[in-house]
């Protein structure tokens, strides 16, 4: 193991630059997919068993919310779970606060689960989910008629947890709502309150978000549609009953997208991730990737659950700094502090724009990804809604600042294997709550960790 255990803090070293990686791994779970899996396994009628979770500790705070709400769940084994759905009228008040740790989406997801439920919750999270902006979510879930107060905090008028749901008098109704952000969590959370709802709910994106609850939901019986970027809802004639069928979780291409980018850094590499994910609402980073002269491959593509999955391989080739703006972005939102620590070792800028939502994220991602990669001597610029990277100098070995970020760490860890000497990366026990395994897996790959 590489790293280091001090206290709360925990320091991952990184010795550059590296040689060759070369292996052929696989990685955890989804997380989105998780969180999905477990939550609507709990609101079916009947036993589900779920496999492939990660044990990420964000998926963990949704299992834990959900045996608080009263909801059996059963560790058979690693990654497996067995969750007795008590179908969407058998949730029960919780005796106590639901604690969403870190997890933001499990917050807006509960917040329009439990929108509709007679009973009241209050959710909580960790100091950095109770700095993220809920508005988004307790806004639509007001305009259907739930009864939903927050705390006010660092922006004027935005809304921070704890959130406070009352007990719903009555059904919710339904709405129309133009989402002014591209979020799956928005979307998501509107759909689950929408499903309880007295007629149809229809949500419009900007952009098309990640897609799992409506390929999911679909998947289980839900009265969904999709129509260009507009999801609709519409219970009226629908027996409320979501039929329980067994899930399974693919790998995460969010985590997959640290190894490929590692690759892609890491002269003469070559390296495979098995079983990953390809939705094509998540496959930006892979975009990116080939643009930027990483030579990407997707074989053995099948659909699993409703879900595309293949195995990827990265050959690393001279990279060029490009543009990624608009749906691009959207497509590969939580992967653009990799792709800026990938441009540090390109020829030539990278421009991320569009990307405001970075801000509030688990950090400041556009602050926290331009402080990493000045700390590694990289020049970059910020703007409101992204980064300029300017390429072509490479990077030094330096310390590292995750902000209590899991993908700031992570994409620090990568753009550090291509700097001289060695990085710390500082404050990464937080990877756990997406890739727990992180340093190992880019151990057996090569990377000197240590
Ligand atoms: C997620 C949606 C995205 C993403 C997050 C997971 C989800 O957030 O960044 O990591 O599982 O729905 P937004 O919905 O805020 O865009």
């Amino acid at each position: 193991m590489s790293a280091t255990s001090g206290g709360p803090v925990e320091t991952l070293r990184v010795r550059g630059p590296a040689r060759a990686l070369d292996g052929d791994v696989t990685v955890p779970g989804d997380k989105s997919i998780g969180h999905r899996s477990v939550l609507f396994a709990a609101i079916a009628n009947g036993s589900v068993t779920v496999r492939g979770l990660s044990g990420g500790e964000d998926n963990r705070s949704t299992i834990g919310v959900l045996r608080a709400l009263g909801v059996a769940i059963r560790d058979v084994a690693a990654g497996v779970v067995e969750v007795d759905g008590r179908g969407l009228d058998g949730l029960r008040a919780a005796a106590s606060d639901l604690d969403c740790g870190n997890s933001g989406t499990s917050m807006r997801l509960f917040a329009g689960l439990l929108a509709s439920r007679p009973f009241a919750s209050r959710l909580v999270g960790d100091q950095y989910l109770h700095a993220r902006p809920m508005k988004r979510v307790v806004e639509p879930l007001t305009q259907m008629g739930a009864r939903i107060t927050g705390q006010s905090g660092k922006k004027a008028g935005e809304v921070y947890p704890p959130l406070e749901i009352a007990a719903a008098q009555g059904r919710l109704h339904g709405i129309r709502y133009e989402s002014r952000v591209a979020s799956a969590q928005v979307k998501s959370a509107i759909v689950l309150a929408a499903l309880a709802a007295d007629g149809p709910t229809t949500v419009v994106e900007p952009e098309r978000s990640r897609d799992h609850t409506e390929r999911m939901l679909s998947h289980m019986g839900a009265p969904l549609t999709v129509g260009g970027l507009a999801v609709t809802v519409d219970p009226r004639g629908w027996d409320g009953r979501l039929a329980a069928r067994d899930l399974a979780v693919p790998g995460d291409l969010s985590s997959a997208a640290f190894l490929l980018g590692a690759a892609a850094v890491v002269p003469k590499s070559r390296i495979v991730v098995r079983g990953v994910g390809v939705n094509p609402t998540r496959t930006g980073v892979l975009d990116a990737l080939r643009a930027m002269g990483a030579h990407i491959e997707i074989a053995d593509e099948r659909l699993v659950g409703g879900e595309p999955v293949a195995d990827l391989s990265c050959t690393g080739g001279a990279l060029r700094g490009i543009t990624i703006a608009g749906e691009l972005t959207v497509r590969a939102i939580d992967e653009l502090p990799l792709l800026a620590a990938v441009a540090a070792h390109a020829e030539g800028d990278t421009h991320i724009r569009d990307a405001a939502e970075l801000r509030v994220k688990e950090s400041d991602r556009i602050a926290a990804t331009a402080a990493m990669l000045r700390a590694l001597g990289v020049e970059v610029e910020e703007h409101p809604d992204g980064l300029t990277v300017r390429g072509g100098r490479g990077a030094r070995a330096g310390t590292v600042e995750s902000h209590g970020d899991h993908r700031i760490a992570m994409a620090g860890a990568v753009c550090a294997l291509g700097a001289a000497g060695e990085t710390l990366i500082r404050d990464t026990k937080n990877v756990a709550t997406s890739f727990p395994g992180f340093a190992p897996a880019l151990a057996a790959l090569g990377a000197d960790l240590g």
